[in-house]
């Protein structure tokens, strides 16, 4: 399994001159409020998706008074071997992977995939549609890399849909279908497939997930329904057009695999409306679990070493230490690289975990193995 040897930052937020050896296995983070511990964890989710999951923004990431942040993650203790990302506030980007520089983040998010747990988690049960999209295509992506070239077509398609559908809507009903057709044609063909390969992955996703939720969530039985945003007994270009009027008089496209969506049922009820907020937290757990593992399952087939690192977010809040432990010991057997953070100095031990895990002190933007 490949993992992080090494995490520098520097003048990320508060972070300054952070220097650590990660353990390829537990990695806890203790200290006060706002001395720098979800900055940390942010700073690699930047270097793996180029973005915060706290703002879209640059500016607030570097430190004040800075032009730019650094971060560097060494891989395999490996000097050289390593992926560097620095931003500016004027807004230059510089992404290298292995010493060479990257103009797009698609080997960076190959090489390390980040599964992160945290407040905003809850809006896979509580919020809209698309998180749970999100994860869907997370997956979609790292099981089969080429499935990026798909989604970015149909997001191509549906873009010049919409627009065309914007300055459409007043003119000639027939000349609006002439325009469209080329572009309804395109949304259908990667929407289709698109819509094979959603529904592939969430089957896959479900059989991984109730393995999982039998062991975190045993009182309840969970099902996962995939919407494909569409009557799929009809074929989503015949859906077009019998839902051109509407689309015409609203300017957007109502139906189509951007509409997608899972339901998530705990028992009778919809998942949101019965769980209470620990019981959500362990089964957006759970999620990530399967997720990582049908992702390191989906490398070791490839022979890769590439696996997922997990980032927790203050673990304890929601969760009782038997529901920590769980989870834990569910961390310990995908045998994945953690990040977690705590506000009091966590009580686990390596013998209790059964792998390897180092205690860091967060204190001011410094952080020292304690
Ligand atoms: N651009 C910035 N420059 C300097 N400090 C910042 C910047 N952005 C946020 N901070 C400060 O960094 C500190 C760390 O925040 P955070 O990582 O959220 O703390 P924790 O998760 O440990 O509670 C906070 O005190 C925050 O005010
Ligand atoms: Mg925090």
């Amino acid at each position: 399994m490949s993992v992080l040897s090494r995490v520098k930052v520097d003048r990320f937020r508060n972070l300054e001159a952070v220097d650590i050896t990660p353990s390829p296995s537990f990695n806890f983070f203790y200290g006060a409020n706002g001395s720098g511990k979800t900055s940390l964890l942010e700073a690699l989710h930047c270097v793996s998706v180029g973005r915060s999951f706290r703002t879209q923004k640059i500016r607030p990431l570097v430190s004040e008074g800075f032009p730019s942040f650094t971060v560097f993650l060494g891989i395999d203790n490996q000097m050289a071997a390593g992926i560097g990302l620095s931003k500016s506030r004027a807004g230059k980007t510089e992404l290298n992977l292995l010493s060479v520089p990257q103009d797009n983040w698609k080997d960076v998010a190959e090489r390390l995939p980040v599964q992160l747990i945290n407040s905003e988690s809850f809006l896979i049960l509580d919020g809209g549609a698309k998180p749970r999209r999100r994860l869907l295509d997370w997956a979609m992506f790292h099981v089969e890399h080429s499935s990026l070239n798909l989604l970015r077509r149909f997001n191509r398609a549906l873009k010049q849909r919409n627009s065309l559908l914007k300055t459409l809507h007043t003119g000639s009903r027939k000349k609006a279908l002439e325009a469209l057709l080329p572009w309804d044609r395109e949304f259908s063909e990667s929407g289709t497939a698109l819509n094979i390969k959603r529904q592939e992955i969430a089957t896959k996703l479900d059989d991984i997930l109730q393995d999982y939720l039998n062991r975190l969530l045993p009182y309840f039985s969970f099902e996962l329904i995939y919407k494909p945003g569409w009557d799929v007994s009809t074929s989503l270009l015949s859906q077009l057009e019998s839902s051109i009027d509407r689309d015409l008089a609203s300017g957007t496209t109502n139906f189509g695999p951007h509409r997608g969506d899972i339901v998530i049922y705990a028992g009778k009820s919809i998942a949101k409306e019965t769980l209470s907020r620990g019981q959500s937290k362990m089964f957006v757990c759970s999620l990530k679990l399967a997720l990582g593992k049908m992702v390191s399952d989906r490398y070791a087939d490839y022979g890769t070493q590439y696996s997922p690192v997990f980032l927790l977010d203050d673990l304890p809040s929601e969760l009782d230490n038997r529901n920590q432990e769980l989870v834990l010991h569910e961390l310990a057997n995908l045998n994945v690289q953690c990040f977690i953070t705590s506000v009091d100095k966590p009580k686990f031990t390596k013998e209790k975990l059964k792998r390897d895990a180092r205690m860091f002190h967060v204190e001011h933007g410094k952080i020292a193995e304690a």
